[in-house]
């Protein structure tokens, strides 16, 4: 029974240990597999790394949504005091909405058929502010127009199927954030979009930081709009988290060889920047069978520099500079001489 707040934990958000493990017919999925971060109130960290290393699983945990039988979680997620892994699944249910919302990868899935946009977004906030149907209507129709759709008028009462994919995306955003949540786990919220309302839906989320002080966790293959919003930054790799710092350290002294593959390939700021990260070579790991020691390994330039310990040992996450985290054997002078000489003039 957890019943101690950690130490550390004046954060607002703080996650301890989590893992978040699927029994499946092929073996058991390690999609999270230890992490911890603080995050406080009207702060944004962003959260990045290649696709299924764990990202969304993580954001879900959070949530309180892996309440099946397959799903082994462990760990602890510290909301303004109270802890949610081991809290009765109806208040999480009631913090889920009310004080901690999520912007999903995928809006069908926040979004049921039978019930039109409106009434949906009614009912997120009637379920959680004592406001009549019409002034919830009302908010709705706001909140509709705040997201970019046009008429919201009459775009209300329409059912999901008539919103185009961009626009469901639009009306999902506008649910997650009826209620003013003091935690917004935004995943990809801008995928699908077209440039212009990308950058609308960044600045509602902004706004709804500056103007309620919300803490926020940006999950996104933009490392653009990383650099633009993020405070702090976590980099997963394999189901664990391999560099957490605040963004500017990140940025501008990365430390983990895989970091230097993810930056490497950031779009420039002459390009495009919306292209889906293809970091280094190789693909990323089965999570049912994760390699040894640094599950970057296979796939690590500078494996052969550890006297065999990057095959065999997990690296543990170690604070090498105040306020910055990295996962990796490198010993530091083998790592500055990296990143001195092959690393920062490329990039
Ligand atoms: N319910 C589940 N049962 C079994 N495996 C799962 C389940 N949900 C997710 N996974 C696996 O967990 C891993 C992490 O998935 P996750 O969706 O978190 O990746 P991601 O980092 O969000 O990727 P993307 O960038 O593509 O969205 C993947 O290998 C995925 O197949
Ligand atoms: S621990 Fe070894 S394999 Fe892993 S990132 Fe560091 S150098 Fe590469
Ligand atoms: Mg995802």
């Amino acid at each position: 029974m957890l019943t101690a707040r950690p130490d550390t934990a004046e954060a607002f958000l703080a996650v301890r240990d989590l893992k978040i493990h699927f029994d499946t017919d092929d073996g058991l999925v390690r999609s999270v597999d230890g992490i911890s971060f603080d995050l406080q109130r009207g702060r944004t960290l962003g959260i990045v790394g290649e696709s299924g290393s764990g990202k969304s699983v993580t954001s879900l945990g959070i949530m309180g949504l892996h309440r099946t039988a397959k799903a082994r979680i462990s760990g602890e997620v510290w909301l303004d005091g109270e802890e949610l892994i081991g809290a009765d699944p109806d208040r999480v249910r009631r913090l889920r909405g009310m004080k901690m919302a999520m912007i999903f990868q995928d809006p069908l899935s926040a979004m049921h058929p039978y019930y039109t946009v409106g009434a949906q977004i009614v009912e997120a906030c009637r379920v959680h502010q004592d406001v009549s149907k019409q002034v919830a209507r009302k908010r709705a129709i706001e909140m509709l127009d705040r997201v970019g759709i046009p008429e919201p008028h009459q775009r209300v009462a329409d059912y999901p199927h008539q919103f185009s994919g961009g626009m469901r995306q639009r009306a999902m955003i506008a649910m997650a954030l009826v209620n003013n949540p003091e935690l917004l786990i935004a995943d990809e919220p801008t995928t699908a979009l077209d440039v212009t309302v990308q950058a609308q839906i960044l600045d509602l989320i902004r706004d709804l930081q500056k103007e309620f002080g919300s803490a926020v966790i940006m999950i996104t293959h933009d490392l653009g709009v990383v650099a633009e919003l993020a405070d702090d930054l976590l980099v997963m790799y394999a189901g664990r988290c391999v560099e957490r710092g605040t963004a500017e350290k990140v940025f501008t002294e990365p430390q983990h060889p895989y970091t230097w593959g993810l930056l490497g390939s950031m779009p420039r700021m002459d390009r495009e920047r919306t292209e889906r990260l293809n970091p280094v070579k190789g693909a990323p790991p089965s999570l049912i069978n994760v390699p040894s020691g640094c599950a970057f390994h296979p796939r690590c330039p500078y494996a052969g520099l550890n006297g065999g310990s990057s095959e065999t040992i997990v690296p543990e996450l170690r604070e090498t500079a105040a306020g910055h985290w990295s996962a990796c054997h490198l010993g530091e002078q083998d790592r500055d001489r990296i990143w001195t000489e092959e690393i920062a003039p490329k990039l």
